[in-house]
């Protein structure tokens, strides 16, 4: 019958069509153009009106067999069109769980940093808290008020970066003694430790730096003794260079403080026999400390007469030269990594 052939040409004709089939809308075109109203099936289908009705029912089975074959054709094709999509996209967003991870490299805290949190933790671990000031600072506060007033021969020990007449950038961490004692109005016990960096109108060479870092301390109570002092000094001197150390305590000045000392410890290296670490002594200095002068608690507005205070700063880079035998104190603030990185 004329409609098998067509049948046959039409399979063909959808075989070599599904060559050119990329996208879904080809192949939703491809399916109009057969089995949709005005497609070919249809037309076929229009053909029926002029057979006999004996004839039509024969004639209509075969279409709907032509119907369905085409149908079947273009579905598994969609199907295998599907398939495809999926296993590209499963592929293409598989993950390797084997591969090996990426390193991100870590940073490392500079050893500066590492030696004040080291402090700071000893101090905390007593009571204390941990307060900070400005570095750009006032005479009044970085001078003045620790009783060294304008003309004072011990402002030369300490050569300044002066802004103004008045404005400085800060040569210790002392001035927030006085800031943390006009806060505290006259009452309430002290009890800070401040970490800081601090600057010197020095030439930098192996041994001077015109900015290192300090930590102060500062204890303001009834009946605070130098014997609170020592304790404190021979606890953080212990903490940082070993539970055998012995300190020494020499008599020295400080406007500030009053008696004033300067804190020795004995030498780690050759434990008191001498060697070129401690200058053949048996004992290296590493702070200044004192009692806190009354001159200093008269002018912050305290009772000299119910109140006594200790106070101490130490220089951090001087501490770290001393635990790990650094021989250069430029090498804290030029941030060459391979310095850094030696203190993970
Ligand atoms: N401010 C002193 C300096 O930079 C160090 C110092 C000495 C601080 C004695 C103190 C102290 O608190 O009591 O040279």
């Amino acid at each position: 019958m004329e409609i098998k052939k067509q049948l046959e040409q039409a399979l063909a004709a959808i075989h070599e069509a599904l060559t050119q089939v990329v996208t879904p809308n080809d192949l939703a075109d491809l399916k109009a153009k057969y089995l949709g109203k005005k497609g070919v099936v249809a037309e076929w289908m229009s053909a029926m009106k002029n057979l006999t009705p004996e004839e039509r029912p024969a004639f209509g089975q075969l279409v709907n067999e032509a119907k369905n074959r085409i149908n079947d054709v273009i579905e598994s094709f969609r199907q295998k069109m599907e398939d495809r999509r999926v296993a590209e996209k499963l592929a293409n967003e598989a993950v390797d769980v084997t591969l090996p991870g990426r390193t991100i490299p870590m940073g490392s805290k500079h050893l500066i940093n590492q030696i004040i949190e080291e402090v700071e933790d000893l101090f905390i671990g007593m009571g204390y808290t941990v307060k900070e000031g400005p570095e750009i600072e006032q005479d009044l506060y970085n001078f003045e008020m620790l009783n060294l007033p304008k003309s004072h021969p011990a402002r030369d020990m300490q050569a300044t970066f002066y802004i103004t007449d008045e404005l400085l950038l800060r040569t210790h961490t002392s001035p927030v003694q006085v800031r943390t004692l006009l806060e505290n109005g006259g009452k309430k016990p002290i009890k800070i430790i401040c970490p800081g960096k601090v600057y010197r109108r020095d030439e930098d060479d192996m041994t001077h730096s015109h900015q290192f870092t300090q930590i102060e301390a500062l204890v303001v109570d009834e009946y605070v003794t130098l014997a609170d002092l020592k304790g404190t000094l021979l606890t953080l001197a212990r903490k940082m260079f070993g539970d055998d150390r012995q300190i020494r305590l020499r008599p020295s000045y400080f406007p500030f403080t009053e008696p004033s000392v300067e804190v020795d410890i004995s030498c780690y290296q050759c434990h008191g026999k001498g060697c070129p670490m401690c200058k053949h002594t048996g004992w290296i200095e590493i702070l200044g400390a004192g009692m806190v002068n009354n001159a200093v608690l008269e002018a912050t507005g305290y009772d000299k007469t119910k109140y006594q205070g200790f106070a101490l700063g130490v220089g951090v880079e001087r501490l770290a030269i001393l635990k790990y035998g650094i021989d250069d104190i430029r090498a804290f603030f030029t941030n060459d990594l391979r310095f850094n990185r030696q203190f993970k």
